[in-house]
């Protein structure tokens, strides 16, 4: 069951998602020396990524032990507006001193297919230290914490509701079609996702309260979101929401 935080305000959600993470990351460094975090898109994350990146957070983390993924990306250059990686890039990595090495872009400007197979062999190359994962059966990566954003129609990541993506059973990462045929993505698939020893939800605002209330307090005959099929198989989810974004859940 989601562990599910309503806090009064945005910052309120912020700030309780960066306790979680500095205390994530801590287990995580004292159980293998490392943290592996995929980072969520959308404009929601940006000040959580604020946050941890000023003096409040910054020194309280780990940053050269860091190994950086995102959960999903637009189909666009790292320099685009839409891109996850600049808005991250901006809000957080470009200020705090992460190993670049240990920051695995989505090469999203190539072409979809070929940017989904290599964010599949980066993560293997990352957490397996195998080159050729065609060649070696590999375990599926658990990530220490996976952080996910909530679209108004239920969507997680860049799996959307009715997405063929939604049925992958092996792969780790995918080509998928964007919102009412917007721009394609490349997203974590649900696998790769439920592997995760945590998955953090940060929502906030109005606009999200039906989506959230339709993920963790469905009604019967109600078709399930796609963000309803995250659950890690030995992970925690935790959900931080500000009052608006839990509006409907009580
Ligand atoms: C993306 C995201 C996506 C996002 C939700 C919420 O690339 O857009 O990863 O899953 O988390 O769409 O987006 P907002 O935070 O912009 O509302």
């Amino acid at each position: 069951m989601p562990d599910v935080h309503v806090l009064p305000t945005l910052e309120d959600a912020a700030r309780a998602a960066v306790e979680f993470i500095v205390r994530v990351e801590a287990e995580s460094l004292g159980g293998h020396g490392e943290f592996s975090i995929a980072l969520s898109g959308g404009a929601t994350p940006q000040a959580l990524y604020e946050l941890m990146a000023s003096p409040l957070y910054s020194g309280k983390l780990n940053w050269p032990r860091w190994s950086v993924f995102w959960g999903d990306e637009r189909c666009v250059p790292p320099d685009h507006p839409e891109s996850n990686y600049r808005m991250a890039k901006e809000a957080l990595l470009g200020r705090v001193p992460v190993d670049p090495a240990r920051v695995h872009r989505i090469l999203a400007e190539a072409s979809p297919e070929s940017a989904a197979t290599y964010c599949e062999r980066r993560l293997h190359r990352a957490f397996h230290r195998c080159v050729e994962p065609t060649v070696c059966i590999l375990p599926i990566p658990s990530f220490d914490l996976v952080l996910l954003g909530l679209g108004e129609d239920g969507h997680a990541a860049s799996l959307f509701p009715g997405s063929p993506a939604l049925a992958e059973k092996t792969r780790l990462a995918v080509a998928t079609q964007g919102p009412s045929g917007g721009g394609r993505r490349i997203t974590f698939t649900l696998p790769l996702i439920n592997a995760a020893r945590h998955v953090a939800f940060v929502v906030t605002g109005a606009a999200k309260a039906e989506a959230a209330r339709r993920v963790l307090r469905p009604k019967p005959g109600e078709p399930v979101p796609p963000a309803a099929l995250v659950r890690p198989h030995r992970g925690t989810v935790d959900w931080f929401l500000d009052a608006a974004a839990g509006s409907a859940l009580r």
